[in-house]
């Protein structure tokens, strides 16, 4: 799942504002929601990024403006080397067919009054040239077996799903047009803990078998992890801390990133004792109004005088520039400093020689 060569998606200084307006008839606008606010990062092909924030900090915008469902403010969404933010008519179906969207709510993303088999045969109307049509039952019986959904109930309706079925059908939706890059917008939020494994296990499997790069958001770490090879943390709009996996989850140096970690379940009892708590005061500013200076600061403890005037740039702080190892990722903080919040699983497992090396036990 490592990336190889050239991205399959660039994002370079993506920005989604919606106009926030006042009246009814003579519309004005009084400002705007900065939904998405300056977003870069870089896809390989075959790789998952796993993307993670709170409730309203831009995720499932981000996600829009990928599949091409909404044109940006600004910025740019490379596949393959070519903008797609200014394609329209045959060239933008194109790309649409190339990146899908999996939905977070596998009981409202699915027409209740359609077959199974006609939602995951569905993209094939959109885009007759993907199938031709008396193929078409064919493949979306295949595409059920695929996902671990008996072809056999191609009649069935959705009602007569469990959660997890409904993902399943969902994403079978997702693969339909052979696409190479899926965008999975909390694909698991909605279902029971027990189910969310099997359906990430799925995408797994899914993403070797046909190939695809992922974006995976969630809004909680824990999640990311077991399918992602780089994590961004995003915040009001913005990417704040960026990395592989284990640069975030162990060696984080964005507070925010630290409360985020500091509240993920950590599954082994005596790992769980030794956890730090980090309570965040306060509640996530409107994007109508973000703080000057760092967007975190209203929330962040170690808050001063020059986090309300200058804007931290997503870079490698310069304290851990030259001696590099895991802390040396991108982190937007001026007071970058590494803190492990979830301590090894097992202390005297393979994982605690790494913690001892790196001198970042909790505390
Ligand atoms: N179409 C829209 N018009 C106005 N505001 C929007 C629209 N879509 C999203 N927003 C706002 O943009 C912010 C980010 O939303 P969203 O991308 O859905 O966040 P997330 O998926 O992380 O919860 C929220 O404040 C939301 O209310
Ligand atoms: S820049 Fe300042 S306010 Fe922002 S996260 Fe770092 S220390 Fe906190
Ligand atoms: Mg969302």
């Amino acid at each position: 799942m490592t990336a190889n060569g050239e991205p399959i998606l660039e994002v370079e200084g993506l920005v989604k504002h919606y106009p926030l307006t006042r009246g009814v008839l003579f519309k004005k606008q009084i400002g705007a929601v900065r939904a998405v606010d300056g977003v870069d990062f870089a896809l390989g092909r075959g790789e998952t990024l796993g993307i993670v924030g709170e409730s309203g900090c831009g995720k499932s915008t981000v996600a829009r403006l990928l599949c091409s469902l909404e044109r940006p403010t600004a910025g740019s969404v490379r596949f393959k080397g070519e903008d797609i933010t200014r394609l329209s008519g045959r060239a933008l179906k194109a790309v649409r067919r190339n990146i899908q969207m999996v939905f977070q709510d596998p009981y409202t993303s699915l027409n209740p009054r359609m077959t199974v088999g006609d939602i995951v045969g569905e993209p094939y109307e959109i885009h007759p040239e993907a199938a031709p049509k008396g193929d078409r039952r064919r493949r979306v019986r295949e595409l059920l077996d695929v996902v671990g959904l008996d072809p056999d109930y191609v009649n069935r309706y959705p009602h007569q799903f469990s959660g997890g079925q409904r993902q399943r059908i969902g994403i079978a939706r997702g693969l339909a047009l052979r696409p190479e890059v899926i965008v999975a917008d909390e694909p698991v939020s909605a279902l029971d803990v027990s189910v969310q494994a099997q359906v990430i296990n799925l995408l797994a499997r899914l993403q070797t078998e046909f190939d695809l790069s992922y974006v995976f958001i969630a809004h909680d770490l824990s999640i990311v992890r077991h399918i992602s090879d780089r994590i961004a943390v995003m915040y009001l709009g913005r990417i704040v801390e960026t990395g592989r996996d284990a640069e975030i989850y162990d060696h984080p140096t964005h507070p925010y990133t630290q409360a985020l970690l500091s509240a993920v379940p950590v599954p082994d009892p005596d790992a769980r004792e030794r956890r730090e708590r980090i309570i965040l005061g306060g509640d996530v500013p409107s994007p109508t109004d973000i703080p000057s200076g760092c967007r975190f600061r209203t929330r962040c403890w170690k808050a001063r005088e020059r986090c309300a005037l200058e804007v931290p740039a997503l870079a490698v702080p310069d304290v851990f520039r030259e001696g590099g190892g895991p802390a040396a990722h991108d982190s937007a903080c001026h007071f970058a400093e590494e803190r492990r919040v979830v301590p090894p699983e097992d202390p005297g497992g393979p994982e605690a020689p790494q913690a001892t090396v790196n001198g970042n036990g909790p505390g």
